[in-house]
């Protein structure tokens, strides 16, 4: 086991997946957009393989109504094994059966989606009053940056919240939560925060760092999560419950990630996340030169 996968022995992780996911209508009406393939794998099997790479090997998803059918992914499926097994198909039949094999897979319902706070809300008995991870279910970091782990190995050292933080233009925080932070000593890319605010205004802004999906939480987060009321949107916010603990003092510190994050909740980022993947593979070799005859030809249109 390599050295990030042993930090998270033992630690269990929590994926929000209940959302209206209303930025993807109306392909979200009847599929979960955790399904979406990106190439050949759905988003949700890509966040399970982060979590599983920082060692992490049991996942509360949280489901919703019309979303149940992303469970199905992580079963077996006897029936194709079989079949692929008859074919001598050995490397699909891999594909078909490593989601399986990455982690336990429990789930639970959220009955209504009033926000990302109250869904985490639900993951209260699974975590027996231990630090856990929360990664949200439609964006995903290559494991190869340790992001997670480096998370862990942080909240271990430091107790309290850990948060990953993101650079973005000015104008673009009003649409995420933001952290207000003061530089750590001894390190370029971890600082301590020092306030959060939910979806501000670009001019009211403590900063532009935005708060990205992975978070490491201390169970004191779920007291925090009852106390609080809906904020914005009118839906119970994790960042609310999060600024509550910081206020009684509560450790939050940030890792400042400044690699690439593949933000798959909205069709312009679902697609940059398929050409930047494909751009890596081995096997996508025909799709790089159509597309880069493809944007010669535009420019010449
Ligand atoms: P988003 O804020 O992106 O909401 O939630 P959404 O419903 O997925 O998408 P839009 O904004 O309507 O297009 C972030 C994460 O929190 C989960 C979502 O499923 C997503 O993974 N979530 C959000 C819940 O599980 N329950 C909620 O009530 C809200």
């Amino acid at each position: 086991m390599s050295a990030a996968a042993e930090l998270g022995q033992g630690v269990k992780a929590v994926i929000p997946a209940a959302g209206m996911a209303t930025r993807f209508l109306p392909a979200t009406k009847a599929v979960p957009k955790e399904l979406f393939p990106v190439i050949d794998k759905p988003v949700l099997q890509h966040i399970v393989e982060e979590a599983a790479a920082a060692g992490i090997g049991d996942v509360l998803l949280v489901t919703g109504r019309g979303k149940t059918s992303m469970v199905d992914h992580f079963d077996r499926r006897p029936d194709l094994e079989q079949r692929l097994t008859e074919r001598g198909d050995k490397e699909r039949l891999e594909a078909v059966i490593a989601p399986s094999e990455l982690s336990e897979i429990y789930t639970c319902r959220q009955s209504e989606p009033l926000g990302l706070g109250h869904a985490v809300s639900y993951a209260e008995t699974h975590m027996h009053g231990e630090p856990f991870a929360v990664l949200l279910a439609d964006e995903f970091i290559d494991p190869k940056h340790e992001l997670l782990s480096r998370m862990l190995e942080l909240q271990q050292r430091t107790g309290g919240i850990v948060l990953a933080l993101l650079e973005v233009p000015p104008e673009a925080v009003s649409r995420y939560g933001v952290a207000a932070i003061e530089a750590a000593p001894d390190s370029d890319d971890v600082v301590r925060v020092t306030g959060l605010v939910e979806k501000p205004p670009a001019d009211e802004a403590p900063s532009n760092l935005i708060l990205i999906g992975r978070y490491v939480l201390p169970p004191a987060i779920f007291g925090a999560i009852k106390e609080t009321e809906p904020g914005r949107g009118d839906e119970i916010q994790l960042t609310d419950a999060m600024a509550r603990l910081l206020d009684k003092g509560v450790p939050v510190h940030g890792i400042v990630f400044r690699g690439t994050r593949h933000d798959t909740g909205e069709p312009a980022g679902y697609l940059r996340t398929i050409v930047e993947l494909a751009w890596d593979r081995d096997d996508m070799g025909q799709f790089r030169d159509w597309l880069a005859t493809f944007m010669e030809e535009q420019k010449d249109a």
